[in-house]
């Protein structure tokens, strides 16, 4: 609906003047209202159906529209189009939290969503990554049940850290992301001053057919990648201003001080992923950095806010089975199972037709046989199958390897991946706290898990917490268990969401 101004009246959606914005039809200025009053039933209805469901993760974000462009030459590890040097697209990117719901505080601790939608000639590019390199679990049987442990309890409806606590503990494989969660990373600044990363491995495939694995890192440009919240601040900001995040990219956006990220790869020859030292495709490690340095591709930048939330934002569907030709897949489970789960949300949440919406239409030419279902806008035209002699499309396969091509064979199994000489779950982990944070990080870390344990955490399941946490890293360990005990036993406040606690304890004292 546009407002022009050559003709301000209000019509109805079928473009029908209206007599009133503040009168409904009645009988007589006191009488009752009159059923064919349509444009009163009509907003009545339409407003009843103005909520759509809210993604099931990943609810509360928003984002903004811009467009990439490849400024350096990786021809050599790739033939698709939109990495050449030179080329551009339009993009979409949606930034976000995982576990609350649409209306909650932008500052709560969470890994953040950053989702790239690339418009490309050969079709729509998505990458749905977080601003952590890695994840919590490495099976998709794991992740829905990760994702409850997250949300919300079946009894009183509240989030709970015992349970989410209980989960983490009892998947040590969790460790390295939630030593993320628990430091700087899990309340970023901004969503302008984040990384953001594909954390799995995709492929990549050249002109000539050569294969490589690839890994995709966004380094923001404003800053280092570091900029974060104090738990006293988030929390201070999430009672002042819920949406603190979506106000200040908005507001930079509108201020014309665009954001931009430098899009990096991690490239690994084919034949190494065989013999290297780590499972490459085990979503919880990192690949490190001085095995495969980061080579600069190109420059994302935005630009231009939505004008409809609803219709430029919250219809916004990510898949990151969305690959052009030159991009594939790889043997991660977990972005394997990605591949169906989006597009399937996609349809329960927004319908058959969502690729049809304006926002997530490719701007290159669809010649789908995709016909009828709810909401559909395009004309179909025959022939409505294939193969055909009357002219309709036909695929055309791409000469030499396909990208995502990989050699496989086996026996079908339900198992973990086959270990590695250096796979285990906390090495990683304890790299981070040792060797990347500093003193102070350290000390926020430590802060920050000890407050959040002591907010309704069980203690069978605290012991197991402290048991994770010295796998982690001794030190640590020992004094995440040292304050825990000394919060517990009221000799200090908490930090952050235990300070709920003192103030209940207060309210019950009074
Ligand atoms: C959103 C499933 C793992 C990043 C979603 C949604 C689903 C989903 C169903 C909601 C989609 C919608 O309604 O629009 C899964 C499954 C996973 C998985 C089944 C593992 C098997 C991951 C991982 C990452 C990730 C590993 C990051 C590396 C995101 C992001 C969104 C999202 C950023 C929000 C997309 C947006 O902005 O619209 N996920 N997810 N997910 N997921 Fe995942």
């Amino acid at each position: 609906m546009t407002h022009p101004k050559d003709d301000p009246n209000t019509t109805t959606d079928a473009g029908i003047r209206v007599q009133s914005d503040e009168h409904s039809l009645t009988i007589g200025p006191d009488g009752p209202i009159v059923l064919h009053d349509h444009y009163l039933l009509e907003q009545m209805a339409n407003f009843n159906r103005e909520r759509i469901p809210e993604r099931q993760p990943h609810a509360k974000g928003s984002g903004g529209f811009g467009t990439f462009e490849t400024t350096q030459d990786v021809s050599r590890y790739t033939k698709a189009k939109i990495f050449q040097l030179g080329a551009k697209c339009d993009v979409a990117m949606r930034f976000s939290t995982v576990a609350g719901e649409r209306g909650s505080p932008d500052t709560w601790r969470d890994p953040r969503g950053f989702s790239v939608k690339m418009y490309t000639e050969d079709g729509n590019f998505d990458m749905v990554g977080n601003n952590t390199p890695i994840f919590f679990v490495r099976d998709p049987l794991k992740f829905q049940h990760f994702i409850r442990s997250q949300k919300r309890r079946a009894d009183n409806n509240m989030r709970d850290h015992d349970m989410q606590w209980d989960f983490w503990t009892l998947s040590p494989e969790s460790a390295h992301q939630v030593t993320y969660l628990m430091g700087d990373r899990g309340i970023p600044k901004t969503w302008r001053e984040m990384n953001g990363y594909s954390s799995h491995t995709y492929s990549l495939v050249n002109a000539e057919g050569e294969k490589f694995w690839v890994k995709f890192h966004f380094h923001t440009d404003q800053g280092d990648g570091n900029a974060y919240l104090s738990q006293e601040e988030a929390d201070n900001l999430a009672g002042a201003d819920g949406d603190f995040h979506r106000r200040d990219l908005f507001n930079a956006i509108q201020e014309g001080n665009h954001p931009s990220w430098t899009l990096k790869w991690q490239i690994m020859p084919y034949e190494d992923a065989k013999t290297y030292h780590l499972n490459p495709f085990d979503l919880t490690k990192v690949w490190p950095h001085a095995d495969y340095p980061l080579i600069e591709v190109g420059k994302l930048t935005l630009n231009r806010n939505p004008t409809d939330f609803h219709t430029q934002i919250e219809q916004l569907a990510f898949e990151p089975n969305n690959m052009v030709p030159g991009v594939g897949l790889s043997p991660d489970k977990m972005l394997l199972a990605r591949g169906f789960s989006y597009a399937d949300a996609h349809r329960a949440r927004l319908g058959v037709n969502y690729k049809q919406i304006p926002v997530n239409k490719p701007q290159s030419p669809v010649h789908s046989y995709s016909k009828d279902g709810a909401g559909r806008t395009e004309l179909a035209s025959d022939p409505v199958y294939a193969p055909n002699s009357y002219g309709g499309p036909s695929a055309q396969p791409e000469p030499g390897p396909e990208a995502g091509l990989w050699h496989t064979d086996g026996d079908m199994v339900r198992q973990a991946y086959t270990l590695r000489q250096d796979d285990d779950d906390w090495s990683q982990a304890g790299n981070l706290v040792r060797n990347v944070m500093d003193d102070a990080a350290r000390d926020r870390l430590v802060s920050n898990i000890a407050g959040h344990l002591c907010d309704g955490v069980s203690e069978k399941v605290l012991q197991r917490a402290f048991e994770y946490w010295r796998n982690v890293d001794r030190e640590t360990g020992d004094k995440v268990e040292a304050m825990v005990r000394e919060k517990l036993d009221g000799a200090s406040d908490a930090p952050g969401l235990a300070s709920a606690e003192s103030i209940r304890a207060r309210h019950a004292a009074e």
